[in-house]
């Protein structure tokens, strides 16, 4: 049964608040490689920022789980680098490195960066592909928009791609560098802007991608993670954008409510590490949660698989989100996300 009643989508009731007709379900990264129609229309459009940049190629992608998976969402199909790629920084993928950013390490470096770009003409083919989705989408599905999170995007920035540690970025936070603070600044301006965009094309819910956000403690997490993000969130609705707001601070465990208060999200994601029990018993009666069982445990699939889904539907539904932990990689078994789905659909059904 994909129909929901009179049109009603889960996610949206969960998000304000209301009982939903079923858990809503939805997967980071469910488009992908893991899809095998993915890697065509990957290949047909030449490069990943090509695909990116061809609305009714990314519009195809993204509506390609769906047409696998009983899911209740579909997340636009871009990436969180496009935004600083926007500002002016040169980015380019190299085949199986991950991306390349050019690096931004001083005042003068954040100075020659727009924060208007993205929301005035950059970014125009991302608008489009939001606009061609609100069109295509079935009536049970709702369509999230997204970007990163400054300090994540930051991240990326200051270490020129992906870093295992990403010494760089947090060492400038621990000296509380002055330029810092100013490329804070600059992508809460354009990432408010930009999902500000999104909102006016169709976008119904955003969601924003802090996946580095464990990388502070308690001294630094206000300044870079909670600070930024309440910024954005704010500036959003003062631009007219007013959406639930989905905060994916990944890895910041205990500190989860005191981020859901100090940013005013409507949910947040957990990442797989945190216990479902804290998730039920003392997140859910403060805000929606999201998540998170591990993308590992669909690779494995089995009883680690049907235990992981058992302990999350233990959530009541009209307070849950379901979703993995972080997202799928590229060898999962496209059968064990069938399966996964229709487990979620057969338990809750029966509970
Ligand atoms: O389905 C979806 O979730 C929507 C699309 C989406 C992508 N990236 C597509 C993508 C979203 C929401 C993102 C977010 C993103 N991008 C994040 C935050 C979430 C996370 O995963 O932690 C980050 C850190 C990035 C930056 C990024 N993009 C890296 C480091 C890489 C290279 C690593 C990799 O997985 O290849 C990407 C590339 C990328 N973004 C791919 C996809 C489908 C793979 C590109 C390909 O087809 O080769």
């Amino acid at each position: 049964m994909t129909e929901g009643r009179n049109g009603e989508q889960a996610l949206l009731s969960v998000l304000k608040g209301e009982r939903p007709w079923r858990r809503p379900v939805w997967f980071m990264r469910q488009a992908g490689r893991y899809l095998e129609e993915y890697r065509r229309v990957r290949a047909q459009a030449g490069s990943f920022l090509d695909l990116c940049y061809s609305p009714e190629l990314a519009a195809e992608v993204t509506l390609q789980p769906l047409r696998r998976f009983d899911v209740d969402a579909a997340i636009l199909f871009a990436d969180i680098l496009l935004l600083p790629q926007a500002m002016g920084v040169d980015l380019a993928f190299e085949a199986g490195e991950g991306p390349r950013l050019a690096p931004v390490r001083d005042m003068a470096a954040v100075e020659r960066l727009s924060d208007a770009r993205p929301a005035a003409e950059a970014l125009a083919p991302v608008y489009e592909t939001v606009h061609i989705l609100r069109r295509e989408l079935p009536g049970h599905a709702t369509l999230i928009g997204f970007c990163g999170a400054p300090w994540t995007v930051a991240t990326y920035m200051v270490e020129g791609g992906s870093s295992p540690e990403r010494l760089q970025t947090r060492m400038a936070a621990m000296r509380g560098e002055a330029w810092l603070d100013a490329l804070m600044d600059k992508l809460v301006e354009a990432s408010a802007a930009y999902l500000a965009r999104q909102v006016a094309a169709g976008a119904q819910v955003v969601q924003i991608f802090d996946t580095w956000a464990g990388d502070l403690g308690d001294g630094l997490r206000e300044r870079y993670v909670t600070g930024p993000i309440r910024r954005i969130v704010e500036r959003m609705k003062a631009m007219g954008a007013d959406v639930p707001v989905i905060g994916f601070a990944r890895g910041i465990g205990a500190a989860q409510p005191a981020f859901a208060r100090e940013t005013g999200v409507a949910a947040v994601g957990c990442e797989a590490s945190m216990p479902v029990g804290f998730m039920r018993d003392t997140l859910a009666p403060e805000v929606v949660v999201q998540g998170n069982l591990d993308p590992l445990a669909v690779i494995a699939g089995g009883t680690v698989l049907e235990e992981g889904v058992r302990r999350l539907l233990t959530i009541p539904k009209e307070r849950h989100i379901f979703n993995l932990g972080h997202g799928f990689r590229p060898e999962t078994p496209v059968e064990n996300v069938e399966r996964m789905v229709a487990l979620i659909r057969e338990l809750d059904d029966a509970g």
